[in-house]
């Protein structure tokens, strides 16, 4: 049997692929809205471990599998074997014999690359410490939607160089755009994941320099999860990194912001930015449902 197509990265699919996968979510999107029932998946089972919190990832794979005529597994540690120590190979094996795809939200990256190696079903990162893709399949979406192709445009992250961070990074080398990164000292992207961008990522200390004339400004939490302790240092590390009107202001008057959510108002974005106009977060978040259904049913259809 051939080795199954996994997603642990944007970078496991090429650029032609991915932006099939974005015209494909927004056509299925129309399906939906227009009340079309479309079961590709009828029968088929999706596995989805989740070993950290999460709203908007589990409710639009579970409700995305629902349309698709097909059925979501929730497994979290608590209650299945993993979490009182059953090997993630032996874990793998398993669940390839019944379900049809995995989804895993976990710590280690290299465990979701772990259990890739073991699976003989199709495995989907939904966030890890490292990467976070599906966010950026219904972030591009939104652009596409918006704005239509990003190819050349100047996307500013502000912010921390986290999983978040790391796959805008990966979108910048697929969709080819400009990004720049502002983040305080000590707190870059890994420079190996940098590295592979080239010169369409600049790594900045300075927001209003990354901010100045974007068409489209993306922050994140300042401290991830996981990262629970450190709250506090970086509160303070982070205080010059926050998206208010006055950095929107230095961006292209038509910039957009997004924000993959939950956010803090008043640390990492203000209320005003993240109510105001240029916003577009709510159908940024309604977008995982539509672009992961593109995903599920390339993967598993
Ligand atoms: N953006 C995102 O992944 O949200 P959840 O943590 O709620 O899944
Ligand atoms: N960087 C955040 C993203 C949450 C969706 C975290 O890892 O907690």
């Amino acid at each position: 049997m051939n080795a199954p197509q996994h997603f642990l990265t944007l970078l496991d699919l090429d650029s032609d692929t991915l932006r099939r996968l974005i015209e494909r979510a927004i056509e299925l999107k129309g399906m939906v809205q227009r009340g079309e029932i479309f079961e590709p998946l009828k029968n088929r089972t999706l596995a989805m471990v989740f070993e950290k919190s999460s709203t908007r990832t589990r409710v639009s794979f579970e409700t995305g599998m629902a349309q698709f005529g097909g059925h979501a597994l929730f497994l979290s540690p608590r209650d299945t074997q993993l979490g009182r120590g059953e090997p993630i190979e032996d874990t793998a094996r398993v669940l390839s014999e019944m379900v049809d795809g995995v989804m895993i939200r976990t710590f280690e990256h290299e465990k979701i690359e772990r259990f890739a190696e073991y699976s003989r079903v199709p495995v989907i990162n939904a966030l890890t410490d490292r990467f976070h893709p599906c966010q950026l399949l219904a972030d591009m979406q939104t652009w596409f939607e918006l704005r239509g192709d990003i190819r050349g445009a100047k996307v500013a992250w502000i912010g921390d160089g986290n999983n978040m961070c790391h796959s805008y990074i990966n979108a910048a080398i697929r969709f080819d755009f400009r990004l720049d990164v502002a983040c305080p000292e000590g707190y870059e992207p890994d420079a190996d994941i940098v590295a592979r961008a080239g010169d369409r990522v600049r790594i900045l200390h300075d927001a209003a320099e990354a901010a100045r004339g974007a068409n489209l400004v993306v922050t994140d939490v300042w401290a991830s999860m996981g990262q629970e302790e450190e709250q506090a240092r970086r509160e303070k590390a982070f205080a010059p990194f926050q998206v208010n009107s006055a950095l929107m202001a230095l961006a292209d008057p038509d910039a957009l912001f997004m924000h993959c959510l939950p956010a803090h108002r008043e640390e990492e974005v203000t209320a005003e930015v993240l109510e105001g106009p240029q916003s577009v977060v709510w159908q940024e978040a309604g977008n995982r449902l539509h672009a992961q259904k593109a995903l599920l049913e390339y993967l598993m259809a």
